[in-house]
């Protein structure tokens, strides 16, 4: 085995995972999520959620990462418990799956920065979604995607994953604002602005069964938690880093471009008087692509809004992809191009079928955040709790001189609010699991 790559700074740690962290997540998933689950109440509690659910689970993932040193599988051999190695295994496994629909998504935003530039979608942005999201045309595209990825991983992690990511980040967050500044210019756009801001406590008292699940289950996979992604980027930083106020910046940040994709969003649709409940995997392309056609600028917006969902969900791909290829780099004598090379081929024809057809491509959503990304973090979280347990506040500790107490919290918190919420969430999500589309 080569010498293990690491972060060449902490910024570059910090910005990889806020890259991984930040993407369709936040710009389509979150402001839809928003939108069925009660406006500005459904805010409130996904920012309870990420507080007291999202961020002891994000430094759990730290804290095997780092004491490990290793990728996600082989650390729990690493920290002497081989049994608990299926948790990294199907962690692992839920990234593999999840790359193969991300990026036929990833082929789609391709298509709309270019169909923005074009004005192609405007005259009718339904029927235009329907032609491009499946098809040949979609598949090529998806290979694009993915091969831009591996391209990216290929590099390795400080050469390629530390380099892209430090001026995606930046970009992803000053066009961001860009946009949210254009959007109060809009006549019309205050009503987005109340529907967002201004919460209707009630709507929690009436529908807390599905808002809180769908607040936790947003919290969770906007931070890219339970696919293994930050027990593997932790395991390439050293040991006198503050695990603490790097988890906290990576949720704020995370949390700040959510919010800002609702502030650019929001009074986009209302001014235009799009409807907003209008979800599914087309919600933000034809919502969004609907508003853009009466906006003034409406084309140079359309490649500024879907250049930053570009950036942003190919930053969120290559986190992905690096998972597997930081498992196969470690455990065999293959270089990491080779390995991200193979990983890509076999990824893009896993995708073609969500590629050819929306309801797989639907599918394969559902059995990742509804399945296997509660069961990864179950995994993760019951294992830092309860098994590790002063081992892991002996690690987080470490680089972070003085927060005894708070350990103590952070470990308790784990061991019950957050196992509890996790295992909710994996009960409800499966309910709702359906047979596959054959
Ligand atoms: N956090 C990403 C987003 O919000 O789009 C999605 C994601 C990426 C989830 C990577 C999980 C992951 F491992």
């Amino acid at each position: 085995m080569s010498e293990r790559e690491t972060w060449a700074t902490r910024l570059g740690f910090i910005l990889a995972s806020v890259g991984s962290a930040v993407g369709l997540g936040n710009i389509w998933r979150f402001p839809f999520q928003t939108a069925e689950n009660g406006g500005a109440a459904f805010l409130v509690v996904y920012l309870v959620a990420v507080l007291v659910i999202g961020l002891p689970a994000l430094l759990a993932e730290f804290v095997i990462g780092r004491r490990a040193n290793v990728n996600a599988i082989d650390a729990f051999d690493r920290l002497d418990r081989p049994n608990w190695k299926v948790v990294g295994a199907i962690g692992v496994f839920a990234g593999f799956w999840t790359m193969a629909y991300y990026s036929v998504v990833g082929g789609w935003v391709i298509r709309y920065v270019y169909g923005s530039a074009t004005g192609a979608y405007f005259g009718s942005p339904r029927d235009y979604f329907g032609a491009i999201s499946t098809g040949p045309d979609a598949v090529a595209l998806h290979l694009l995607f993915m091969a831009t990825a591996v391209g990216i991983v290929a590099f390795g992690v400080e050469d390629g994953i530390e380099k892209a990511t430090k001026v995606m980040v930046p970009s992803i967050i000053v066009l961001m604002i860009g946009l949210a500044g254009y959007a109060v210019t809009l006549p019309g756009g205050g009503e987005g602005y109340a529907f967002f801001l201004s919460p209707d406590v009630s709507v929690i008292a009436d529908d807390y069964r599905s808002v809180v699940p769908a607040a936790v289950g947003q919290a969770l996979f906007s931070l890219s938690l339970g696919f293994s992604v930050m027990i593997t980027y932790a395991s390439y930083i050293g040991d006198d880093e503050n695990l603490g106020v790097d988890g906290v910046s990576i949720a704020a940040f995370n949390t700040f471009v959510g919010v800002l994709a609702g502030f650019v969003v929001f009074p986009f649709l209302f001014a235009q008087g799009v409807a907003v409940g209008d979800a599914g995997p087309g919600a933000v392309f034809v919502s969004v692509a609907a508003a853009l056609g009466g906006l003034p600028f409406g084309r140079l917006l359309g490649v500024v809004f879907f250049g930053v969902v570009l950036i942003a969900a190919l930053s969120s791909a290559i986190s992905l992809l690096e998972v597997v290829t930081s498992y196969v780099v470690d455990n065999y004598e293959v270089g990491r191009a080779q390995t991200a090379t193979g990983l890509g081929a076999v990824l893009f024809v896993g995708g073609v079928p969500s590629a050819m057809d929306i309801a797989w491509l639907d599918w394969f959503d559902t059995v990742a955040v509804n399945l296997l990304l509660p069961l990864a973090a179950l995994g993760v979280v019951g294992f830092v709790g309860w098994v590790l347990a002063g081992e892991a506040t002996d690690e987080i500790q470490q680089g972070t001189a003085g927060a005894d107490g708070l350990s103590t919290v952070w470990l308790w918190t784990l061991r019950t609010v957050v196992l509890a919420a996790v295992a909710a969430s994996l009960y409800l999500g499966v309910r709702e699991l359906t047979a596959p589309p054959l």
